[in-house]
Formats: structure tokens, C-alpha cells, sequence
């Protein structure tokens, strides 16, 4: 008998390269990232016919405000259009939709638009679509300390009950199975102010594919070289069960190392 195929409960993708995509066919910037809308639904059809839980898209991070403003008003036109449009499509599909990030920044219309969103897609089930917009890894770190100091200050905390599951309650995305494996489109190898604190035991994959050019082939190669991969938490081969550690983020960071040698 073989066994199933490790599917990552939860993937994280960084979708870059719009810009380049466009570039070289000497059309505007604007034009990738019309196409790497499309790339978008491919990649949320992919993750419901694997059993994909969680699917978390970087859309805009917190330093792309710093593009030039024709750019950046492109990409709030396209965000709009977005989210009306494909509100039925994501209903029909079973999506629940939420977004993280420093919502307020996008002013009242776009902001009212997403809570609309999240409202009417609330009960759906097959899929989670996270949409990171405005959102970087540092400030939502700073953010939960925020909120732990407010709770300190009105003597609700402790402030020697500050461990990392009390700072990982308050941070983005911590009622959701930690991101398994992270895919970023484009060729470039960093991180980019993406999920920092939730990334600490995802595993890493990387491709020179430009975003709008995605599709099913590349993101099975993906999934295919995690399902390979040996994920050890710190511990030693030896010490992982026959068959190696979950493939999915059942196990949370923090309790990882001893949820895996049972003690
Ligand atoms: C990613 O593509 C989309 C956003 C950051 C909004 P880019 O626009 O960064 O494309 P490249 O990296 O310049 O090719
Ligand atoms: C990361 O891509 C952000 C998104 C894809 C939304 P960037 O293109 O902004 O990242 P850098 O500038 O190459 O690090
Ligand atoms: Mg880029």
C-alpha cells in the first residue's frame, strides 16, 4: 500500500514578479499585475482540488506603499475590482476570505469593502484565504507587543507571563495551523518583511517562475519537494516517528520538539 501524498495543511506564497513579467514585454507594470491576478485564482483552484487548508497570499506588504503613486493606485483599482468581482466566484467555491494588515491605511471605501468580504464568505469552508495587504512582518510583531503591554498596563497580564505562546496569540493569522510550506514566485531568495514570526518552521521553496506565468506544473513541483522533505523541529532524525514528523502544521512551533518524541 502506498501512503497519501503530504499535503501542507497551510501555504504561505510570496507572489512576485509582475513587474518583471510586464518588463519584458516592454508594457507597464500595471499589465503584470493584471495578469498575476489570474495567476491568483490558478493558485486558489490548486489548493482546493490538493485538500489545501490555509492558503496565505502576500499581496502587498507595508513597504510597497513606497512605489510610485501611479503604481500604487493601480493596485488599489485592481484590489477593488477584485473584490468585487470575484466575491460570488469565491462563494461558489467554498472560500472563506480575510484579510491581515494594517487595514485603516486603504481609507474607509476599500476597508469597508474587505470587512464585506470577510462578512459574507464567514461560514464558508473548503478553503481559507488569507490576503496579506499592507501587512509586514515587523509590525505585526510590534503590534502584539503593543497588545501585550496594554494588557500588562490594565493588570489583565503579568508581565512574567510573557512567553512566546501569549505574544504568538496576538500576532496575525495564530487561530490558524502555522504556514508548512512557503513558495516565492520570481527568483529572488529573501523573506521580505513577509510572516517572520509565523515562518520559524515552514519549510522553504523557492522559483524563478514570475508570478503571472504560474501554474499547475510548478506548484506541484512544490508540493512534490515538500512532501519530500524530512521536517525535524530541532531534534535528530533518529528521534522522529517511523515515517518522519507530520507533514502538517498540526504540531505548533513552540510544542513541536516535545509533541514529536511524546514527552
Ligand atoms: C509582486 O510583483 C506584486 C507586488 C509587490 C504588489 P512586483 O511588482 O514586485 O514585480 P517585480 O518583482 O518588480 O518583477
Ligand atoms: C514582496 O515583494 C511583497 C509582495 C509580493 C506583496 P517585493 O517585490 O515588494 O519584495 P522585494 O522588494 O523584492 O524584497
Ligand atoms: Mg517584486
Amino acid at each position: 500500500m502506498t501512503t497519501p501524498p503530504r499535503i501542507p495543511r497551510h501555504l504561505a506564497v510570496i507572489m512576485d514578479g509582475n513587474g518583471r513579467w510586464a518588463a519584458r514585454r516592454r508594457r507597464p507594470r500595471v499589465i503584470g499585475h493584471r495578469a498575476g491576478a489570474r495567476a491568483v485564482n490558478l493558485c486558489i483552484d490548486f489548493c482546493l482540488a490538493r485538500g489545501v487548508e490555509v492558503l496565505t497570499l502576500f499581496a502587498f506588504s507595508s513597504e510597497n506603499w513606497g512605489r510610485p503613486p501611479d503604481e500604487v493606485g493601480a493596485l488599489m483599482r485592481l484590489f477593488v475590482n477584485a473584490l468585487e468581482r470575484e466575491i460570488d466566484e469565491l462563494q461558489r467555491r467554498g472560500v472563506c476570505v480575510r484579510f491581515v494588515g494594517e487595514r485603516t491605511r486603504f481609507g474607509a471605501a476599500i476597508a469597508g469593502r474587505m470587512d464585506a468580504a470577510e462578512r459574507a464568505t464567514a461560514t464558508n469552508a473548503r478553503l481559507t484565504l488569507v490576503v496579506a495587504a499592507s501587512y509586514g512582518g515587523r509590525q505585526d510583531i510590534a503590534s502584539a507587543a503593543r497588545a501585550l503591554a496594554e494588557d500588562v498596563a490594565v493588570g489583565r497580564l503579568r508581565p512574567e507571563d510573557i512567553d512566546e505562546a501569549a505574544l504568538g496569540a496576538r500576532m496575525a493569522l495564530s487561530d490558524l495551523p502555522p504556514p508548512d510550506l512557503f513558495i516565492r514566485t520570481g527568483g529572488e531568495l529573501r523573506i521580505s518583511n513577509f510572516l517572520l514570526w509565523q515562518l520559524a518552521y515552514t519549510e522553504l521553496w523557492f522559483t524563478e517562475r514570475l508570478w503571472p506565468d504560474l501554474d499547475d506544473a510548478t506548484l506541484q513541483e512544490a508540493l512534490d519537494a515538500f512532501a519530500a522533505r524530512e521536517r525535524r523541529y530541532g531534534l535528530t532524525g533518529e528521534q522522529l516517528p517511523v515515517g518522519g514528523a507530520p507533514a502538517t502544521g498540526a504540531i505548533p512551533v513552540a510544542a513541536a520538539a516535545t509533541d514529536i518524541i511524546g514527552r
